[in-house]
């Protein structure tokens, strides 16, 4: 039964809105449970007692005093699957460990808008686009929670850069919070998380912590969020401000905050009842946790094998000249310290501890081929960066490189270029990865490259250099396996880009427009916290395809080693702006292989300014080889409309809307076109 708040003291009640500790909820003088509260969206992350037997062994990685779980791909790897199916599998794995750890909440999943590809925290984040990253957190949280385990939906909201995160104020307008940065939540808001976390940054010059318009009106009222809204780290600033704007918990302890809720209570300032509305909410959480059907689903094995399956359609081949992948050569050399050790995530609070023992990715690369293929060796293969660092050294590398008949280097970032806390100063990969990329390519022109990075990556320096590029991501502990299988082609890659990737950091339109994003000093030397979100709804392909920008790698965009024909595009209207679209595709190929569609609309006019095409529906399908299959994607009122701030709703304007049905954004294969005519009464604007 519920505990009644007329059991509780009011000194009692006022402890209760901030945590006992860095990871736990207050008791009551033990009247409570107390709540743990966990990291997050790539694996448990559980900050344990160094004398705890499931704190980790010093051994692959320093010893961060977490216990050990299944690594599992980083959100930004999670969404190139395109595959919600995964994000629910995802979620019940890393339930299935906090179960075993007592875990009540896990602080994920992360939905904010990849806006800056320099931001430290985009491989934590599912997307550019917000449509792809609410349709994958919803499944995400649903997998969580239906074992049993809560989910805290971060950072609300306009959390899109890490310097200065403490301070910023992310200043946007109207129109693009609706379109860009609220939808995300929306849509995962339906999977009714438990939890909702605040960004530690002010939101138009309010703290997201204290923003009664973003967590009264807009989070509870108009979003319909009922569960437990919880500060961020240390985000909380005046916590009987925070209050009002109806934050329930601040995170984590800290005596200050306590002692400013108590003298505001005894001021009059914050009232008994406004205690009891944020004292419920955590009530009805720990009611919910307590009553919840906390079965571990699925053994140790089965959830690195889950970790596998998702790392397997994470994967996205970027580039395949001449049909260098699947692998058909005999003579193969693994280069790179990654080939054995490799990068599972970014720094910070989603780091997670594997106890998994990797296999070399020669070895299992050798398991799927047949017994003749032959790995050729050097000193230095293993950590060719020291080879960059000594001229003979790299000379001898590439003089081994010449003798086989392809190479594939296992390259990327690690967790202190993409960390939490810190953006990075550059997309391209460090000098002497990019030299060695080019000198073993001039070497062996068979070079297949593996990137192991959470975020976009300028390659224009080496792109045209090199015969293949398959991004690995951070793919968790189960990535080895899965570019052993996708590498040999028992599996065939069905991968997509979830951002783009712009030819170089400055075309971005957030860098082109302010600078100081990359740049805390800069940002110091203008002396504001200010970050303007001066390009409004036109992040990512939405900037680059309307502008016409030329990208190294467009949103959407991953090959197969299948080929798929779409075909028999049909349009059928169920109502004044429902629409289903449906199209066959087949595969044309002689190999099983998946193909991720993406359906795309664009208002042909508009009285306001538009991007040029916006994804709105997406599916993944399965296709024997020759096989065709029939699908459809179903377009609602939202699909058409902007968000019109005069009328402070969404809005369609009558007229005509393009149908684009594609591989990717730049790779449209089929063209409808509606026409939309509401009636006069839903038209605010003058007609097309
Ligand atoms: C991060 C959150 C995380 C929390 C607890 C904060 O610094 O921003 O995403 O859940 O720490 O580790």
């Amino acid at each position: 039964m519920k505990l009644d708040l007329s059991t509780l003291t009011i000194d009692e009640k006022i402890a209760l809105l901030v945590g006992r500790d860095v990871w736990h909820t207050e008791t009551a003088s033990g009247k409570l449970p107390s709540l743990t509260l966990n990291d997050g969206p790539s694996g448990l992350r559980q900050v344990v007692d160094k004398n705890d037997p499931a704190a980790h062994p010093k051994s692959i990685k320093q010893d961060r005093g977490t216990a050990s779980a299944t690594a599992m791909p980083t959100l930004s790897a999670l969404s190139c699957t395109w595959n919600p199916e995964l994000a629910f599998l995802d979620g019940q794995v890393i339930a299935d460990d906090c179960i075993e750890r007592n875990a009540d909440v896990l602080l994920a999943p992360g939905v904010n808008i990849k806006r800056t590809p320099v931001c430290g925290r985009n491989f934590e984040y599912l997307s550019e686009d917000p449509y792809l990253a609410g349709e994958m957190a919803k499944s995400f949280i649903n997998g969580v929670q239906s074992s049993g385990v809560g989910t805290s939906l971060k950072h609300f909201c306009l959390n899109n850069i890490e310097v200065d995160r403490l301070f910023n104020s992310s200043e946007a307008d109207e129109r693009t919070v609706r379109e860009i940065y609220l939808p995300a939540f929306e849509k995962a808001l339906e999977a009714k998380p438990w939890t909702v976390m605040c960004a530690y940054n002010q939101i138009n010059g309010i703290w997201a912590s204290e923003n009664r318009k973003y967590l009264k009106s807009i989070l509870r009222e108009e979003l319909g969020f009922d569960g437990l809204i919880m500060s961020d780290w240390g985000a909380t600033h005046d916590a009987p401000r925070a209050l009002k704007a109806t934050l329930d918990l601040t995170m984590p302890h800290s005596s200050r905050h306590l002692k400013e809720l108590r003298e505001a209570y005894n001021r009059g300032e914050i009232t008994e009842g406004e205690i009891d509305e944020r004292v419920e909410k955590l009530l009805e959480l720990i009611e919910k946790c307590k009553n919840a059907d906390k079965k571990v689903k699925r053994t140790k094995e089965e959830r690195h094998a889950a970790a596998v399956k998702i790392a397997e359609e994470a994967i996205v081949l970027l580039k395949n000249d001449n049909n260098t992948l699947p692998i058909r050569d005999k003579r193969l050399m693994v280069i790179g310290e990654m080939a054995r050790n490799p990068s599972l995530g970014g720094g910070g609070s989603s780091f997670v501890y594997t106890a998994h023992n990797f296999e070399p990715l020669e070895n299992l690369i050798k398991q799927n081929l047949c017994e003749d293929t032959e790995f050729i060796s050097a000193t230095d293969a293993y950590s060719p960066e020291v080879s960059v660092s000594r001229y003979n050294g790299l000379s001898a590398l590439c003089y081994r490189a010449m003798e086989a008949e392809s190479v594939i280097l296992c390259i990327g970032n690690n967790d202190l270029v993409e960390i939490e806390g810190v953006d990075r100063s550059t997309i391209k990969l460090s000098q002497n990865h990019e030299k060695l990329i080019l000198t073993l390519a001039k070497a062996n022109p068979k070079l297949i490259v593996i990137l192991y990075t959470g975020s976009a990556i300028d390659m224009s320096v080496w792109k045209d250099s090199v015969a293949a590029i398959v991004q690995a991501g951070f793919g968790g502990e189960g990535i080895s396996e899965a570019l052993a299988n996708v590498l040999t082609g028992k599996v065939s890659p069905s991968g997509k880009l979830t951002e783009s990737y712009p030819m170089c950091l400055e075309d971005n339109p957030t860098v082109a427009t302010r600078p100081s994003v990359i740049c805390k000093a800069l940002s110091k030397l203008q002396n504001s916290s200010a970050d303007k979100y001066t390009e409004g709804v036109f992040v990512g392909y939405r900037y680059y395809d309307t502008t016409d920008t030329d990208v190294l790698f467009p949103f959407g965009h991953g090959l197969s080693y299948a080929d798929f024909r779409y075909t028999g595009l049909t349009i059928l209207q169920n109502g004044d702006t429902d629409f289903t679209v449906s199209l066959t595709v087949t595969n044309t190929s002689d190999i099983p292989a998946k193909e991720t569609v993406q359906l795309y609309v664009s208002d042909i006019i508009s009285t306001v300014e538009r991007p040029d095409k916006e994804l709105k529906g997406f599916a993944k399908i399965d296709l024997a080889p020759g096989e065709s299959k029939q699908i459809s994607m179903n377009l609602d009122y939202r699909s058409f409309a902007f968000y019109n701030v005069s009328l402070g709703d969404w809005h369609v304007e009558n007229g005509d809307f393009d149908i684009l049905v594609g591989a990717s954004s730049r790779d449209i294969r089929l063209k409808g076109r509606i026409r939309i005519a509401l009636p006069r009464e839903k038209q605010y604007t003058v007609a097309k």
